[in-house]
């Protein structure tokens, strides 16, 4: 990590009243949760955009299942790591603190994070897929099937589905607010999600990237890093 760099990165901080944080699966890595891309993101030869969809849900319920009762296995072993605490110890500060991210693990949450912005849902829950109703809401009957007949899923967004509403404008008044934008983890490939970005650099809110392979190609300043050691150095 540039020792420059961070001095700077520090400065803004320290000037900024508003952060949001926007994080994607390279943050829960050092957790021990595998990202989407790459290598370590495939489970039994299959990528993540084979399993994460409505298709593959229709055609195949069991398989889909099974990778998110995996996914849940790996997530409930997994603990917030120093980055994520460093994150949610910000928010004693002056400073607000607001966290947009893509990951459904809910490790942001239990680091102590409270404003924390779930763009693509929660593995936590389960909701219908015919209905939407949340288990939460029917808790009576077969865990896997809804009254209504619908089959229960895990509370996530797939691809080619539109993300929650509420998350979504939460996230656009948080980036239309904020004066400075952590971007951690994140291929930032995925859309609308990434858009949030693209947002903020058309508003010229200074953007620090924290990734060992940065991926922004804005202007913005990088800590090539682990999550883990880059947040813990930042908020330190
Ligand atoms: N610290 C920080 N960043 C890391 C680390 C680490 N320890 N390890 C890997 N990374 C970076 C990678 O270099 C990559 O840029 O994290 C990023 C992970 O990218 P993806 O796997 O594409 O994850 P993400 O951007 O969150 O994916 C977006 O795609 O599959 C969907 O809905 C899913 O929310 C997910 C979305």
């Amino acid at each position: 990590m540039g020792g420059a760099d961070l001095a700077t990165a520090v400065r803004w901080l320290e000037n900024s009243r508003f952060l949001v944080a926007f994080t994607g699966a390279g943050m829960s890595a050092d957790s021990g949760v595998p990202t989407f891309r790459g290598a370590d993101g495939l489970w039994r030869g299959y990528r993540a955009e084979e399993l994460a969809t409505p298709a593959a849900f229709e055609s195949d319920r069991e398989k889909v299942i099974e990778w998110y009762r995996w996914r849940r296995e790996v997530v409930a072993a997994a603990q917030p790591h120093r980055g994520h605490q460093a994150l949610a110890r910000e928010e004693t500060t002056e400073r607000r603190v607001t966290v947009i991210t893509q990951n459904v693990d809910g490790l942001h949450q239990r680091a102590g994070s409270s404003d924390v912005i779930e763009l693509h849902g929660s593995i936590l829950i389960n909701r219908c897929h015919r209905c939407g109703r949340s288990r939460e809401d029917d808790q009576k009957g077969d865990p896997d099937w809804c009254s209504c007949g619908g089959a229960m899923r895990p509370g996530v967004v797939w691809f080619g589905e539109s993300l929650p509403q509420q998350a979504w404008r939460a996230a656009e008044t948080a980036i239309a607010a904020c004066d400075l934008v952590l971007v951690v983890g994140t291929s930032a490939v995925v859309q609308p999600a990434a858009s949030l970005l693209e947002i903020a650099a058309t508003r010229r809110i200074p953007i620090i990237e924290v990734n060992p392979r940065p991926v922004l190609t804005h202007p913005v300043l990088t800590l090539s890093c682990r999550a883990v050691d880059g947040l813990s150095e930042l908020f330190g």
